[in-house]
């Protein structure tokens, strides 16, 4: 006779969580299994697959080929190419070919989207990412990430996939891949924000963290202070007034998904404000902007650019860059104040 064997409450319990994959969960929590619902946890799941790729190239970094220092190519941002922007960006390539979901790929590294003819008649979705998120540190043995974002493709693209200049709220799911001491995935597809890590024995994301919520403020503020003199006065008196406040600490690591993920934990801002010479900042909307902007306002957060909501920005064009002001809700709505000019009602107040 067999008997139903139970183990113990705490043994059934980390089953349960070694069981809550990234694409299992993806499913369940799209409450459907319907195709779509399928193809999006099937999706999430090769971006899974092309996390864990990247997170082993850059584990072994000072011992292969190809993952230390710069290509000697420039993108199509004028930055120098390091070689691990190459590798991650064909990963996330080969990730997609013979797949079936996904038609398009456009990156940072790219100056034109990669079409994927032979997936285009049935893969309706665009990847939109940012290989490695902050290479600068990756010769340092320092945090860097991938930032991902999916879209779904409207009407003919006639080659100029001039549909993908729309706003962020059009994306169906986007996240972020942490490559820190620990390697973590955070996404988003409309119903909250969920956070997984990489268990390296498992070779999977189970899920850590279910329906993340930002505080609504904190202590860490994120900027490159460098950039003082470049910056409006109004950004200016932020910054001195923030100076003045007990309480406050200064984070900034290189890496724009880093400093957000501390902050989604924790609380708090992080600004890329525009300067003198780059008037519309340094990040770029599509790839890195738009898609924090969405998972942080899915957790209860705030994404700007001073002037508008992050997720309502429509691009000029597919590498078009924004300023960037995102994180805790009323953390953010002190910078807006400052930078609307109601300052000095809230400069008198502190
Ligand atoms: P990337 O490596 O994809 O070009 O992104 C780097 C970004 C972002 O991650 C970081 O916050 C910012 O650039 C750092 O720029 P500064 O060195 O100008 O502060
Ligand atoms: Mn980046
Ligand atoms: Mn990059």
């Amino acid at each position: 006779m067999t008997e139903h064997i139970q183990l113990n409450a705490a043994q059934e319990t980390a089953l349960s969580r070694d069981f809550t994959t990234l694409s299992r969960h993806v499913l369940s929590h799209l409450g459907s299994y319907s195709p779509d619902a399928y193809d999006l946890s099937a999706l999430m799941g090769r971006i899974g697959l092309a996390g864990k790729m990247i997170s082993r190239h850059l584990s072994r970094a000072g011992l292969v080929e190809d993952a230390l220092g710069v290509t000697g190519e420039v993108n199509v941002q004028g930055e120098a190419v390091k070689k691990m922007d190459q590798y991650a960006n064909r990963v996330f390539i080969r990730a997609f070919e013979q797949s079936g979901l996904v038609c398009r790929l456009a990156s940072e590294e790219m100056e034109k989207p990669y079409y994927i003819p032979e997936n285009c008649p049935i893969g309706r979705y665009t990847l939109l990412f940012d290989p490695i998120d902050g290479s600068s540190n990756i010769d340092s043995n320092l945090a860097v990430g991938s930032i991902f974002s999916v879209r779904q493709q409207e009407g003919f693209d006639e080659g100029d996939a001039k549909d993908l200049l729309q706003n962020g709220h059009k994306q169906i799911a986007a996240g972020y891949i942490l490559y820190g001491s620990s390697t973590m995935l955070a996404y988003s597809v409309g119903k909250g924000v969920h956070a997984f890590t990489l268990d390296p024995s498992l070779g999977e994301f189970i899920l850590s963290q279910e329906n993340l919520r930002i505080p609504a403020h904190g202590s860490t503020y994120s900027i490159n202070e460098g950039n003082f003199c470049q910056w409006e006065e109004s950004m200016r008196d932020y910054i001195r007034y923030i100076h003045r406040q007990p309480g406050y600490s200064g984070r900034y690591s290189g890496a724009l998904v880093a400093d957000i993920h501390r902050i989604l934990f924790q609380g708090g801002v992080f600004l890329y404000p525009g300067t003198i010479d780059r008037p519309d900042g340094k990040l770029r909307l599509l790839y890195e902007s738009a898609p924090l902007a969405y998972l942080v306002t899915q957790a209860g957060g705030r994404a700007i650019t001073g002037k508008e909501d992050i997720l309502d920005v429509v691009p000029q064009k597919l590498h078009a860059r924004t300023p960037l002001i995102i994180g805790s809700p009323d953390d953010v709505t002190l910078v807006e104040s400052f930078l609307t000019g109601q300052k000095d009602a809230i400069a008198a107040v502190g």
